[in-house]
């Protein structure tokens, strides 16, 4: 098969890879402390997961803290799955409470530091008692167990006080990236009707203030379901406000008692909607439940990033995505890790803020996106290289395909040469990681995921579902349930069926090309939907299009990706205009605007093409992948006026296309 998305000659992988025989086999010092010790130990354990997966996920289950026993391990009626049926326990308590007993108790839980350059740490108690404090804010406020609370939040240590105070109570979280655009909160408050609202003034990002507030009070306007919205002091930015529904997280926490029964909750309780872009213009909210996603996420999290107690855990995604719900927050405090947070601009004030973050904070297990690496790497060695790394001892790579170029940079620049490197495949769908190497058992090739995880069994198949052979590009899919999927789409579970279940009746189908070498190593290729992905976060092409049809001047648009050196994928948008409206720089950067107000500033597209028409086949559908030709064949700058007919291409090429 060649991958669906045009975009990847596989012929070009498998040449790029050929030069990657390379095997980065685990130091025999790491090996010696890693959790999981060498390949013939990984072997036995895959043997014995592959044998009952079951069995293995009970017992991994059992590393938690439970109220009541599950009575079965897996309820499968497919596509609906059931972890520890009958079992009940709370998220807040495994993250906090059992940490409380023994030497964790004062232990830093979260390092917090702002983009300002302050910082504070929580320990463990200190955590726990703000959290305690927040739940029974919520509770006051009249959110019971069952309802859905949105988080518009900085990377603040309360986004995750707000998660983990949600958690307690049983009320499931909604975090929407602070990125978004007021219109995308309100759609997306409206789609899971919460209750309550969490925000803040405002966040500091490159030395400006972004007004969280004011984008909360546009969005809320048309949000019947909100009563309260929470406001954290942060940026002191002037905000307006409405009397009987606004207060101040101070205020209100001053006034609560720290004290808070934890609920006692089913295993299959919601613990989180969080929304992502799937094929048609409507966000999906992906709904993840209580005891199978804490089990596979705290597992994930301590053989993956073989976290130790010593460990100063730093991954730098936002909580606005599922790797921060994930690897910044319930993870590591599951594992009684200490978690590194971080509020702003990777670049800000100037390009080594990491490595003087790693260097100050002694960071020794690093999490990060192939996007911030190849950014680096542009910027040069000698950022990285004037500051002491030497606390580093293990690196990760999430969000797309990693090229083996810039894995080499980051083993050689920020790595020393000395610390492994995990690459993750997962996906917001997953809940955690599917696919990676583990540190201390599995050689890496530069670029490669490698294997599927002991109980996890993905495999690459053609559309029938039949496994293609070692080198054939095919479709990565799930062939198993596991712990931490998601339980469907909120509200719509025709479209959670049909979305992923549908290709391959009873399989899961995760959007992915991938291929597997001989030694069975999945190599990803990318996605073959149209949802693009931009930095290592999934935009829908139709979102953007429908966006940009909102505009006056527009009558009709098509969205592609083209390869970009850095983010992976740009977004480039074909744009045809109603009558009388001509085509100029300054309407190009307008329709940019616009789609950065109604999405976010990251769906902005890079490229704006005019035309007259829209090349389509004689059925009416958009020819994409001609599209795409087109836009990854030049670099258009200053050529925005352009006006190409594609109308043209369309009546010699609609032929073959259909
Ligand atoms: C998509 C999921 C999972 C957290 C971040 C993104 C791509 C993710 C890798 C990797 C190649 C990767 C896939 C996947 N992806 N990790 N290690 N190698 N591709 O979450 O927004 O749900 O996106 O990201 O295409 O389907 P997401």
């Amino acid at each position: 098969m060649t991958p669906q998305n045009g975009e990847k000659d596989p012929k070009e992988h498998i040449d790029v890879l050929l030069k990657e025989r390379r095997l980065y086999k685990p130091s025999a010092a790491f090996q010696k402390k890693a959790h999981i010790a060498g390949h013939a130990r990984l072997q036995a354990l895959r043997k014995k997961a592959a044998r009952s997966p079951e069995r293995f996920w009970a017992e991994a289950a059992r590393e938690l803290r439970w109220i009541k026993p599950w009575k079965r391990t897996l309820d499968w009626k497919p596509p609906f799955a059931r972890w520890f049926v009958g079992g009940k326990l709370n998220v807040s308590v495994n993250c906090l409470d059992r940490h409380l007993d023994g030497p964790r108790r004062n232990k830093a839980a979260i390092i917090w530091e702002g983009e300002p350059g302050e910082t504070r740490t929580l320990t463990y108690q200190q955590l726990h008692g703000e959290v305690c404090r927040f739940a029974n804010v919520l509770k006051g406020l009249g959110v019971r167990s069952g309802d859905r609370v949105a988080i518009y939040m900085p990377m603040v240590p309360e986004a995750a006080v707000a998660m983990l105070a949600c958690a307690r109570i049983g009320a499931a979280h909604s975090v929407i990236f602070a990125g978004f655009s007021s219109d995308a909160l309100r759609d997306r408050i409206n789609d899971a009707q919460a209750k309550a609202v969490v925000t803040a003034d405002g966040l500091y990002r490159r030395g400006s203030v972004l007004k969280l507030k004011e984008a909360v009070d546009a969005a809320v306007e048309s949000c019947p379901s909100v009563r309260s919205v929470v406001v954290l002091r942060r940026t002191g930015t002037e905000v307006s406000w409405r009397q009987g529904r606004d207060l101040w997280w101070h205020e209100a926490m001053a006034a609560a008692a720290a004290q808070c029964p934890p609920a006692a909750l089913d295993s299959e309780h919601p613990l989180f909607i969080l929304y992502t872009s799937g094929s048609t213009g409507k966000p999906k909210g992906v709904l993840h439940t209580m005891g199978g996603y804490l089990t596979q996420v705290a597992l994930t999290t301590k053989w993956i990033f073989d976290l130790k107690d010593e460990d100063v855990f730093w991954c730098t995604a936002d909580v606005g995505w599922v790797t921060g719900h994930s690897y910044v927050v319930y993870g590591p405090l599951a594992n009684g890790a200490t978690t590194l947070m971080y509020e702003g601009g990777p670049l800000h004030p100037a390009p080594d803020r990491f490595w003087s973050m790693v260097a100050r904070h002694r960071v020794s297990v690093f999490y990060t996106a192939p996007t911030a690496i190849r950014t680096f790497m542009r910027l040069g060695d000698e950022w990285p290289a004037k500051h002491d790394l030497s606390s580093l001892r293990l690196l990760g790579s999430v969000g797309e395909p990693i090229n083996p170029e810039a894995w080499l940079w980051y083993h050689d620049n920020i790595g020393g040469g000395r610390c492994p490197i995990v690459d993750t495949w997962w996906q917001t769908e997953t809940g955690a990681v599917m696919i990676s190497p583990l540190p201390g058992a599995t050689s890496a090739k530069p670029g490669s995921a490698t294997l599927p995880l002991p109980g996890i069994e993905a495999d690459v198949v053609d559309r029938q579902g039949r496994p293609v052979p070692p080198g054939h590009g095919g479709y990565l899919v799930v062939k198993k349930p596991w712990p931490s999927m998601l339980r469907t789409i909120y509200g719509d579970p025709k479209r959670y069926e049909q979305q992923y279940f549908s290709q391959i009746p009873g399989i899961y189908f995760t959007g992915d090309g991938a291929r597997r070498d001989k030694d069975g190593y999945f190599w990803i290729l990318g996605r073959i939907d149209d949802v693009l992905n931009v930095s290592g976060h999934r935009l829908s092409t139709m979102e953007i299009e429908s966006a940009l049809v909102s505009h006056p001047a527009v009558a009709e648009s098509a969205v592609v990706g083209r390869p970009d050196e850095i983010h992976g994928q740009a977004v480039t948008a074909f744009v045809t205009l109603k009558g009388g409206r001509a085509p100029s720089p300054a309407l190009a950067e307008e329709l940019r605007e616009h789609v950065g107000k109604t999405i976010g500033a990251i769906a902005k597209p890079k490229d704006i093409r005019f035309t007259e028409g829209l090349p389509k086949t004689r059925s009416g559908k958009i020819m994409r992948r001609l599209l795409r030709e087109i836009a990854a064949g030049q670099g258009v700058k200053g050529d925005v006026t352009t006006l190409e007919d594609l109308g043209v291409l369309s009546k010699l090429q609609a032929e073959d296309e259909e």
